[in-house]
Formats: C-alpha cells, structure tokens, sequence
C-alpha cells in the first residue's frame, strides 16, 4: 500500500525521492508525486500512474533542491488522479505532506476547517494534516506536530516539509510505520527499510506517537509531550539491502528460485542436529508454558492464511492441541474466548497487516498468550507480541508471496515439533519428519528442474481458461487453496481452492472441459480418494494437472499432465507441492502478459482494514 520516502542532503534531492518511489512500487500503488525544496520554493509534481511514466515528466531543473518528500499512494478516500494523490498541501502551499494511514476523525475535522474558512481540494483525509499543520507549523514545528497527535484520531505515518524550513523533515507516527534512514551528510525517512536502499547504514525506528525533525547533519526524536527521546540507531544488516532481480524477469521468479536456500538456513538454523529437535530457546513459552496451553489460534490474512490451516493441522496433529486458523479479519466479531492458556499465533511475511494486528492486541487485551511467525521481526505485530518467530525468508518483493508462504510452513512445523516434544507427544510421525526435514532445500530444487518442461505444456493448454479448480487434502488443502490463489492474483484467471471432500457438494457442477482441474495427490492416505476425484472430474470432460509422487505409475493413467514431486512425509510435503503451482501461476500470467510482480489492485502490505 502506500509508501513514504523523504531526503535531506546535500545531494539533489530528486533522484533519491524517484529511486525510492521505485523500490516502494512493489507494496502496488496508483499514483504518485514527489514535493521539493530549494532554499526558496517548495514545488510538487505528482499525478496518477507508474513511476516509469510519471518520472521522466518531472524536470530535475524545476524540482531541484535538497530536501524532499515523495509518495507512492493507493488509493481509500478519493479516486486515484492527480488532485488526490500525495503530497497534499495546505492552500497558501506553504506545507507539502505525504501520508500513510487513514484518519479516522477525518469529517469531524474538515467541518471545522471549513467553517473556519479552509477549502478544500481534495478528497482525502490527508488534506487535512496539510491545513493543521499549515498553521504552526513554521514557527514552531513540535508544538504543530502535537496539536496533531491530541488531536486525530487512526493511524498515520507523516512527512512534511514546510516552505519556511527548507532544511528539515518533520515526521511524525501513530500506528503507521516510519523509519529514519541515517546516512553520511544527509537523512532519510521511509515506510519501509527497501526504500532506503543504498543510502542508509543505519535506521532509527520511530515509535507510536513520537515526532522526528530531520536534518541533514542531525536527527531528533520527541515524545507526545515534546521531550527528547534518546534515538536508537540499528544497523541494516546485509540481508535487508537486497534490492535486485539476480537476473530473474521478476522479483517473484527470483523469490521462487530462492525457497532451497532459504529453507535449509530456516531449518538449519532451528534444528539441533545432534539432539534431533527444533529450538526455540529465544521464545518466552517453553516447556511448562507448552503444557499449559489448551488451545491455539493461528491468525492472519491471504497467504499467510493459508499457512495458519496447515499450521493448524501440524499443531493439533503433532502436539495434540487444539487449533485453529482463523482469518484476522473476522477474529473480533466471533468474540474468541481468550485467557492465559490460549495461544494466539500471528503469522504475516510484513508484520504490518492491520487486521492481523488488530487480531493481536485482541488476545492482548484478553490477556492470552502470543506469538508471531513474520519475515520482518523489527514490524508493528514483532513489537506487539511476546515472542517472535523469524522464517528468515528475506526480503519479499513480489506481490505474490513464495518464498514466504514457504518460510511460514516450516516455521509453524518447527514450531509444533518444538510443541510436541514439550508436551510429550512426540511420536513416530515427529521422528519421521524431524529426519526427513534435510530433504527439503533438495526437493524444492528437484522440483523446479523436474517440472519446468511440463508446465510450459501445461501454460499452453490452459492459459486462456476462465476458471479453473484447485483440489487437495488434510495439509494439502491448504496447498490447494495457496495454488489458486496464486494464479488469480498474479493471470487474473478465476480459480478457487478446495479440500477435495468438497468438490461432490458444489463445484463439481462447474467441471467441464472448459475448466482445467489441478489436483494434489502426493502423499500419504489421501492419495487414494484424490485419484477417485480426479476420476471424477475426467468423467465430466475436464482436464486435470496432476502433482504426484514421482514413479507413481497410476498417475499418467488418470491425469491429461503429470507435475512430478519427490515423495516426502505429508506433513512435509505442502513445504515442496506448492512450489510447481507458483511455478504454473508466473508462467500462465507470463503468457498472458500481466503485471507480475505487481498485480492490479493488490498491494503487497495491506496497512488499512
Ligand atoms: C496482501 C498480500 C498477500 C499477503 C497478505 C497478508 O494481501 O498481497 O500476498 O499474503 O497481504 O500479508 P502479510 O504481510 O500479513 O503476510
């Protein structure tokens, strides 16, 4: 969604804004605009489009000067086109603000700017930070700041520049993230850690209701009452600078190439070989706290959804507790029964997800336990929760995830590994796994070189479908739904994923030769029904893409194509099977032409509710 980039130096300004715009593009985005200082004017330039369009329309001559903001914007209030995208400004021009987040007192305060003779331009709620600040903002930038935070309500992350000032960035976050980005002779603020790229060594996070006044050769933080607050520098560590393809056509191919990697860091990382079991030691629940826990909520949203009902499965299967995946968005309005033996996990590859957020400081609230599984531990849900999971998946810049959704899986299975010894639970299935977990990195790289040619036959049969069905059981329904999802956000192709079970009660009336069928038939006593469902599916003239174990001789006679996976524990083989479906959704799309790494409408962090 929305992202926030701003410069102060000695450099020109407006490359930096424009590079950073760029690297921002891959949260999705509608429009976007860049205001600039030079000492004497403060000018904006923005409008509705890509920022391979829009840059070269911006003239380094007109917009030259040091300091900046820049904003890509997605839009919520007010249609996506020039007047409504980022910077807004207040109507003498004198304040240029960038924002990310919604204000929720929005009506309530554009009345009384409107009786108080404000017009407005605009739709958005961000209009309205422009005109507060517009009025002490020049004099006296923390007191404006302030007023602001006693007086909107929501979340927000703001940058303005204020034409009196030409040297400083004031910030200011509730809720939002905001990074200040410190580089030599100069500093940055940034939603996001990928748009500093290149420039910053180190980064400061800003807290909920902090305000920052960034110079070039000095970075000041201060709390709601206008205190200084001592600024804490991290480092950016060498795997948060990835920035590059790797020579892949898109980011999602790069990330799909990357999961062998990735999983034998996550597992090695985990895993005591010589004792044969996951650690956890750096998460506040052990043993006795594993023992108490009597039932566990996995909340998320999308993919990561996804993760929660294989995760789900694994906990209750391996570490006999009852769970369950819930989508955070619908986790308040069932009023979940919460108290301190109720685990409530999150998992989210940004940490920034503002349902699964809120999902969070529900069970904190009911003072139930938490945990977080997420790509970004230094994010909003990180500093919530008790505990944190990194999948170390690194940085994630498609919008369609893969490597995370990966992450997430071995993660939680760690996770109930690491449940189930607690507990005393640890069985044949457990050892079985726990040995089978090196197999992994090799199984993902076997099957991306075994499948490649036959999806490329597939792609050819069924990219100008218009729907088509996804089926799989126990853990590979999950598997089943990821697939499709896959495939209709990045070819736009309707497809819907299902636990095979289902498909006598409803969409088998859709099968027909018109709506290809891939069906999930590796591993363990589902294999048998799933080959009675594709039977049933071919009956009805449909086509069907078959994953099966490799030598599976039944297969070829069932199915029109066969994506061969080698054969693994099923607990451990949605880690492998859902790579050939991300592998056949960026293929479909590819041939069809979309926008890969940055589908229509979606956006890589969903930041608003
Ligand atoms: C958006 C993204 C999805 C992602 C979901 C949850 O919808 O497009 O790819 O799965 O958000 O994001 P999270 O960062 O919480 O995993």
């Amino acid at each position: 969604m929305c992202g926030i980039i701003g410069y102060v130096g000695r450099s020109q300004a407006l490359p930096v804004l424009v590079q950073g715009i760029r690297l921002l593009s891959y949260r999705g985005y509608d429009s976007a605009g860049v205001a600039v200082h030079d000492g004497t004017t403060l000018r904006i330039e923005k409008d509705r489009g890509r920022i391979s369009d829009l840059a070269p329309r911006w003239d380094p001559a007109t917009l030259a000067g040091s300091t900046g903001i820049g904003h890509t914007r997605w839009a919520t209030h007010g249609a996506p086109n020039r007047v409504n995208a980022h910077p807004q400004s207040d109507a003498a021009n004198v304040v240029a603000v960038v924002h990310n987040g919604i204000l929720e007192n929005d009506l309530a305060l554009r009345e009384e700017l409107e009786k108080a003779g404000v017009t407005f331009r605009s739709d958005t709620d961000t209009e309205v930070f422009a005109h507060l600040f517009a009025r002490d903002g020049g004099k006296d930038p923390v007191a404006a700041a302030r007023e602001l935070l006693d007086r909107c309500h929501g979340h927000f992350a703001l940058a303005f520049v204020h034409a009196d000032h030409p040297e400083r960035i004031v910030a200011v976050r509730r809720g939002s993230p905001l990074l200040l980005g410190l580089g030599v002779r100069e500093n940055l603020v940034a939603s996001d850690l990928r748009a500093l790229a290149g420039r910053a060594d180190a980064v400061v996070e800003l807290g909920d209701d902090q305000i920052a006044i960034v110079e070039a050769d000095d970075v000041r933080v201060l709390d709601k009452s206008g205190s200084d607050v001592e600024v804490v520098r991290r480092p950016v560590e060498e795997h948060e600078r990835e920035t590059d393809k790797a020579g892949f056509a898109h980011f999602m191919a790069k990330e799909i190439h990357e999961q062998p990697e990735r999983q034998y860091e996550l597992v090695h990382g985990r895993m005591d070989t010589v004792r044969g079991h996951a650690r956890f030691d750096d998460l506040p629940l052990q043993a006795a706290d594993w023992k108490r826990i009597e039932r566990v909520d996995l909340v998320a949203c999308g993919t990561a959804y996804h993760a929660c009902l294989y995760g789900a499965y694994a906990l209750e299967r391996l570490a006999r507790i009852p769970a369950r995946a819930l989508m955070a968005h619908e986790y308040d309005a069932r009023q979940p029964r919460l108290d301190d033996r109720t685990l409530v996990i999150a998992v989210s590859q940004s940490g920034e997800t503002a349902d699964t957020k809120v999902a969070v400081e529900l069970a904190l609230r009911e003072k139930a336990r938490t945990l977080a599984v997420l790509n970004v531990p230094h994010s909003a849900i990180g500093r919530l929760v008790e505990g944190v999971v990194d999948m170390h998946a690194g940085p994630e810049v498609g919008v369609a995830s893969t490597k995370a959704y990966t992450g997430m899986l071995t993660s939680l299975l760690l996770l109930a590994l690491a449940a189930a010894e607690a507990r005393g639970t640890t069985n044949d299935e457990a050892r079985e796994l726990i040995a089978a977990l090196d197999a992994v990195p090799d199984a993902i790289r076997r099957t991306l070189a075994r499948t490649e040619g036959v999806v490329a036959d597939v792609v050819r049969e069924i990219y100008r479908a218009g729907n088509m069905l996804y089926l799989g059981r126990g853990p590979d329904a999950a598997t089943a739904l990821e697939g499709a999802l896959k495939m209709k956000e990045i070819s736009y192709i309707h497809a819907e994923g299902y636990p095979a079970g289902e498909m006598k009660h409803g969409p088998i009336a859709l099968v027909s030769f018109d709506m290809p069928t891939v069906a999930i038939a590796t591993a363990g006593p589902w294999r048998d029904r799933m080959l009675g469902n594709v039977r049933e599916v071919k009956a009805r003239d449909g086509l069907v893409v078959l994953l099966a174990a490799e030598g599976d001789v039944d297969a070829p006679k069932v199915a029109d194509f066969v994506l061969p996976v080698p054969s693994l524990p099923p607990l451990l083989a949605p880690i492998v099977n859902v790579v050939p479906l991300q592998v056949l959704a960026y293929e479909t799309a590819k041939r069809r032409g979309c926008d890969i790494d940055q589908p229509r409408n979606l956006a890589k962090t969903v930041t608003v509710q």
